[in-house]
């Protein structure tokens, strides 16, 4: 029951901040992240990082559900995984839509913003790392629970239908994949409208081996499935 003399706008979490929501959800300290308007070379720094520091907390919540999410396959739980894996991919999806913020800026006057970023790079995102990481290790569980489970990934599409659960992760896994991959033709468009294509980023890497990297795949076993798919299929149709 509650007491109806309280008061509902006091907070009672411990911490700083003058409200509950304030406390639990740390804003104060959150907001500081940024530079404030004093500090800032060009209006659009707070464009720039806002676009960035959020970016870097979707991916920490995307590798967070990666990572237990391979724990559980390890497990052999494949639904909950499921359901975990399915937020990463869309937490994936939103950094890429976010992207679209930063073509509001416009490239001379980024100029501005690029000189203070000293040798920050992308290269060096945290997020991104645990990106690599969390994928290979999810990659080799579920090599294991194929191998556990006696098949190659080949039966389990041409057996689709009979294996219903496992036919889903494989493709939730490709949905992920397949989310990096555009994210970061995104990224790299991105770029080029920003500081073009003939040019070099902050750690002197030429802008072009960012489009080298659109051909790499995190999952390439995944893909690769798809084109024996092909072979196979034809090769049963040749054989009547
Ligand atoms: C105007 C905006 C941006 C520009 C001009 C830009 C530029 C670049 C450049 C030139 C590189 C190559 C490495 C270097 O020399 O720095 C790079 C790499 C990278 N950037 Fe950005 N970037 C932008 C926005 C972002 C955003 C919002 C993210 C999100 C976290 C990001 C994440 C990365 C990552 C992860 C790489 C490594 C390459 C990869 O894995 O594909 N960048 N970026």
């Amino acid at each position: 029951m509650s007491d109806e003399t309280e008061d509902f706008h006091a907070p009672v979490l411990p911490g700083e901040g003058a409200s509950d929501y304030e406390r639990y959800l740390r804003t104060d300290e959150l907001l500081a992240l940024q530079k404030p308007a004093g500090e800032r070379v060009h209006h659009d720094e707070l464009l720039f990082q806002t676009v960035h520091q959020s970016s870097e907390l979707w991916l920490k919540l995307a590798t967070s559900e990666l990572e237990e999410a391979a724990s559980l396959l390890g497990r052999d739980q494949v639904d909950p995984a499921l359901r975990l894996l399915r937020r990463a991919v869309l937490c994936m999806q939103y950094i890429t839509s976010q992207l679209d913020m930063l073509g509001h800026m416009d490239p001379w006057e980024y100029q501005q913003i690029r000189v203070v970023l000293g040798h920050g790079s992308g290269f060096d995102s945290p997020g991104f790392r645990q990106v690599s990481r969390v994928t290979r290790r999810i990659a080799a569980t579920f090599d294991d629970l194929l191998e556990r489970a006696g098949l190659e990934l080949t039966d389990l599409y041409r057996r689709g239908r009979e294996l219903e659960q496992l036919h889903e992760l494989a493709e939730l896994l490709t949905d992920w994949d397949e989310k990096i991959w555009v994210w970061r033709f995104r990224h790299y468009s991105v770029v080029a409208r920003a500081i073009g294509e003939d040019t070099v980023g902050t750690q002197g890497t030429p802008v072009q081996v960012l489009g080298k990297l659109l051909a790499q795949r995190q999952l390439p076993k995944l893909w690769q499935a798809r084109v024996r798919l092909v072979e196979l299929f034809d090769a049963e149709r040749e054989g009547g």
